[in-house]
């Protein structure tokens, strides 16, 4: 079956606000003595947690008497003081329900800034940042200096600060009179600092903060943090990296960090003799410091960046190589790689700057920095990271070898390089003004992705693809009731974390590319450019953007009226189409996969628009295919006429817009009549979406199952990608919830008899267009896992020879061959794989091979294999998820899979960081295809009482997931295994 691309979005990352600030632990070890005199010696007192009970219980007896005179007295400035009842009190204890009801500072003193939210009295004008790391002790010293404006008078700052020992501080005017500092305060549930003057700051005032601190490289996958490869000769090399979004800007430095306060920045970075140093901006001077500790100390001074977000800052200091080129308009792009790595990656730096040409001519913007690099980080959690003129990738999103990668994977490093690439516009030139639109950042890159790699590779025909990789899984998971959305209220970083999900990254996407179809092109391209040049270096927010869209169709078209039932309410509606005579009436409702269960999680009136669209209708008829019909449903139903000689309406072309369609019983016969006769009557995607639709409708319970299967039967004839894959993709989830029913061995023959054709067809020659090569691969590995006897036994013995004689095997067909061999093998041949695992040095290689192992039919071999996840020089923190999901995806290791996240879930959760341990990803990975009522107690008990942080959402839809499962498999499978039987025995 199809192999998703896991190193894709982290669905939902784990997050939770440690407590570990610069509290000294129990126990007064040396250190914590030498830190707390440090403190102390700066004015932030610090001390025990026991001693801070102690005396947060007499400080806060006092302070509520001095509060209670404060609250009547009314505050002295916009600080919402200690005492008082805070606004955010209630939303804040919810959010954190380890942050007490009243904020205590790590001092026990009551910390007077009671909001997630940094106060907007003052504002960063410029950072200037110096960074030493130690590679070796991994601690850090750092100094930085922000230059404040003050739009408001008042005598306290608060910004943000986790995992960072401020050791001493000075705040000065701009004419460099010192103001003296009277209390600094911390606060780690909301990760901030609170500093507060002896006299005001003055509005219209520009001072200066400048904080010497120390930290420490981190282990986890975010903030300022350690990463390592080894090279040719095995020896372990170190590098530091960054990875600031969307909150850890604040573990590498202090700062304003939250979007819409942009700043410009300056660096200086000290590093050994034998790295490089990397920024944001160009290096203008290197600095020798002397020696120090026995190697050479340099000290690099980068050039001054634009106004940008505190997310976008990057540095990176490493021993790597580089390759660069120029682009049409003389910008430089390198693409950075340890030395031996280097070799993959031409692609990515020709696609580099073949995209960053495409996007200055689509936008007409010009790439405001001098250069751009990209780099490829070995521990990297997300996919890439958009980072102003140094994007990180994690080393499958961006090598390629084109004599090992296969096409999926080639396909994949385009997609990420021009993903992070149209960031550079959407997202870091404008912003959003806060995350609840995040979207704006990653729905228009996932649209605009597919546009950029369609222009650089026309023959991979991408905008089929864009409903198979987008459209399709939002509107899966849009259909359930715990869905969100696309505009979603957001307050913390845990609530942050949980947005990078589906809905963001491809609802947005996929109502993107429904606004460019009725809108044109042209239209949306000039709207673009308006919205880009209006908000440039500033911020914007969803309606800035519905606006220009408007003004740009000349107010013919109201977007936002017509948007906002897309962004501002979840969910998306089925349209209903039925036939009287020569009318056809097509109504809307909501579509809920789960809404005839009774599910009383739904409250249509939750939506402020009701639950109705505006629906941009399209259709054609059997009369005449080419042309395409318009028809608004504004909120409402439609009726309209056809010939009457029409024998079918294929409604929604092409699956362009965001919504399903329900046919009457006569028209679904007469599609399927036409799909059996010539399924070349409609494209490859509207074949996918009738697929898509039918397996969907029957999901819900509105389509009876025979529908799906007698749709299906032409499947026999397809030849093309995107159909199958979409097929595929259904019956892969059929196959797991059959798993346990009396259907499954006959559904399994039906899949050979389906797949035995085209898998003749496609054949073991990796030769083709580019579609023709992803097929064969998702083709031949459903035919493995399917057992379809030619296909395993050609593959076995492309295994063998590959095993024993080192015959080489077409990157296209490794993943089946690799899968057939362990699969249908035994420990030899996966100690073989693992083996190979663990020796090449070629990333997309390393990552099939990972995938592959997971297959195995043996649990002693899958339970090693699990085991192996909890030892970081086994598997990499970054692909934990990877072996649970292959596992829990494999019939043999589903309940192992299980068993195991529910023994290590605490050790796991220690041993990751928020930003690598995705538990919403792992929990939906290893517990969604469950479909029985046993399954459901255990993960709903399991759950019960645990603190899932930004995870709680995919539980919900896990959850609701599993309960449609039983509910499915309790009402289809008996048609189901009817039709299978009356089919097979024909
Ligand atoms: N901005 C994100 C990286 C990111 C993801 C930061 C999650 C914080 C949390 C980046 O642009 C991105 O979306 N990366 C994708 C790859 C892309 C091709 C879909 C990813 O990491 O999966
Ligand atoms: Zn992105």
């Amino acid at each position: 079956m199809p192999q998703q691309q896991t190193d894709s979005i982290r669905m939902e990352a784990q997050g939770k606000f440690a407590q570990n600030g610069m509290v000294a632990g129990p126990g007064d070890s040396q250190t914590n003595i030498n830190k707390r005199s440090l403190y102390e010696h700066n004015g932030v007192a610090v001390c025990s947690q026991k001693r801070a009970l102690i005396i947060a219980t007499v400080v806060f007896a006092t302070l509520f008497i001095i509060s209670l005179i404060i609250a009547y007295a009314g505050p002295g400035n916009d600080c919402p003081c200690a005492g008082e009842k805070p606004d955010h009190l209630e939303s804040e204890t919810e959010l954190n329900s380890s942050a007490p009801s009243v904020p205590l500072a790590t001092n026990g003193e009551v910390f007077p800034w009671n909001k997630v939210r940094l106060p907007g009295a003052i504002r960063p004008s410029r950072y200037n940042i110096t960074i030493h790391p130690n590679l070796t002790t991994l601690g850090v010293k750092g100094e930085v200096t922000i230059e404040v404006r003050v739009l408001k008078d008042t005598n306290f700052v608060v910004f943000h600060s986790k995992n960072l020992t401020i050791i001493d501080k000075l705040v000065y005017a701009a004419g460099g009179r010192n103001l003296t500092v009277v209390k600094m305060l911390e606060y780690p549930p909301t990760q901030q600092i609170y500093m507060e003057m002896k006299e005001k700051f003055r509005r219209g005032g520009n001072y200066v903060l400048k904080l010497l601190f120390t930290s420490r490289l981190s282990q986890e996958l975010e903030g300022f943090y350690l990463s390592s490869y080894i090279n040719k000769n095995g020896e372990k090399k170190y590098l530091a990296t960054t990875h600031f979004e969307p909150t850890y800007a604040r573990q590498a430095f202090p700062c304003f960090d939250e979007p819409q306060f942009k700043a410009k920045f300056r660096m200086s970075l000290y590093r050994d003799k034998f790295q490089i140093a990397l920024f944001n901006m160009p290096l203008i001077l290197t600095e020798h410091k002397g020696y120090f500790s026995g190697g050479e100390l340099i000290c690099d001074h980068f050039q001054e960046s634009v106004e940008m977000s505190t997310y976008l800052v990057a540095f990176v200091i490493c021993d790597y190589d580089h390759i660069t080129n120029m682009t049409r308009h003389n910008k430089s792009v390198s693409v950075y790689a340890p030395r031996e790595m280097i070799s993959q990656a031409d692609f990515a730096l020709h696609t580099a700057v073949d995209i960053m040409d495409y996007y200055e001519e689509f936008f007409m913007v010009p790439y405001p920095l001098p250069k751009q690099d990209l780099i490829a980080i070995p521990d990297f959690a997300a996919g890439a990271m958009e980072n102003w003129g140094l994007i990180t990738y994690r080393e499958t999103s961006i090598l390629y070898d084109y004599k090992e990668t296969s096409a999926a994977a080639h396909q994949w490093v385009a997609i990420v390089v021009a993903h992070e690439l149209a960031h550079q516009w959407f997202g870091n030139l404008v912003t959003m003004k806060w995350w609840n639109d995040l979207w704006l950042n990653e729905g228009f890159a996932s649209f605009l992705e597919y546009l950029g790699v369609d222009h650089v590779m026309p023959g991979w025909k991408m905008m089929d693809q864009f409903i198979l990789d987008k459209t399709q899984p939002a509107l899966t998971l849009d259909a359930l009731a715990s869905s969100h959305p696309i505009s979603v209220d957001v307050h913390d970083p845990v609530e942050i974390e949980a947005i990078f999900d589906t809905i963001s990254y491809s609802k947005g996407a996929s109502v993107i590319h429904m606004l460019e179809i009725f809108l044109h092109q042209d239209i949306l391209r000039s709207g673009l450019y308006d919205y880009l040049n209006s908000h440039k270096y500033g911020n914007a927010d969803t309606d800035d953007l519905w606006s220009v869209l408007s003004k740009n169709a000349n107010q013919s078209i109201e977007v936002k009226t017509i948007m906002d039932t897309w962004t501002r309410q979840m969910g998306f509606p089925l349209v209903t189409v039925s036939r009287t005579g020569n009318i056809i009436s097509a109504t809307q409702h909501r579509f809920l996969v789960t809404a005839h269960m009774n599910n009383d999680t739904i409250h249509p009136e939750e939506s402020p628009f009701g639950y109705k669209w505006f629906v941009p209708l399209s259709y054609y008829t059997d009369v005449d295919p080419s042309s395409i019909h318009h028809v608004w449903m504004n909120m409402t139903d439609v009726k309209f006429e056809v010939p009457p000689e029409v024998q079918w309406v294929k409604v929604n072309v092409n699956q362009s817009g965001f919504y399903r369609v329900m046919y009457d019983d006569s028209m679904w016969q007469a599609i399927i009549t036409a799909l059996h006769q010539n399924h070349s009557s409609f494209s490859p995607a509207d074949r996918a979406s009738l697929i898509d639709d039918a397996f969907t409708l029957c999901r819900a319970g509105v389509l009876d199952a025979t529908i799906p299967l007698n749709l299906s039967i032409y499947l026999q004839k397809e030849r093309d990608y995107v159909p199958w894959a979409t097929a595929l993709e259904h019956f892969q989830s059929w196959s797991k919830r059959l798993a346990e029913t009396r259907a499954y061995k006959s559904f399994l023959e039906y899949m050979r008899y389906l797949l035995t054709p085209v898998a003749r067809y496609i054949g073991w020659k990796d030769t083709g267009s580019h579609l023709d090569k992803l097929m064969r691969s998702d083709i031949l590995a459903s035919a493995i896992l399917c057992d379809v006897k030619d296909v395993v036994k050609e593959a076995q013995i492309m295994f063998n020879d590959w095993m024993v004689n080192g015959t080489r095997i077409p990157p296209n067909l490794r993943e089946v061959i690799y899968v057939a061999g362990i699969k249908y093998g035994g420990v030899k041949e996966w100690q073989h794989c693992w083996s190979k695992y663990n020796s090449t040095g070629i990333p997309s290689e390393r990552k099939l091979l990972l995938k592959a192992l997971g297959v195995a039919s043996d649990t002693w071999i899958l339970q090693r294999f699990l085991l192996s996840t909890l030892d970081r020089n086994l598997v990499k923190p970054q692909d934990v998820k990877v072996v649970l999901a292959v596992v829990a995806a494999n019939p043999e290791g589903r309940f192992l899979a299980w068993r195991h996240l529910k023994a290590q879930w605490h050790q796991m959760q220690a041993m990751f960081g928020n930003a690598t341990f995705s538990m919403g990803g792992l929990i939906s990975a290893v517990t969604s295809h469950f479909s029985t009522q046993y399954d459901l107690h255990e993960v709903s008990s399991f759950f019960e009482h645990m603190n899932v942080g930004s995870g709680s959402r995919s539980l919900q839809q896990s959850l609701e997931t599993i309960r449609l499962n039983i509910y499915w498999v309790q009402n289809n499978e008996e048609t189901i295994y009817t039709w299978l039987s009356n089919f097979l025995d024909r």
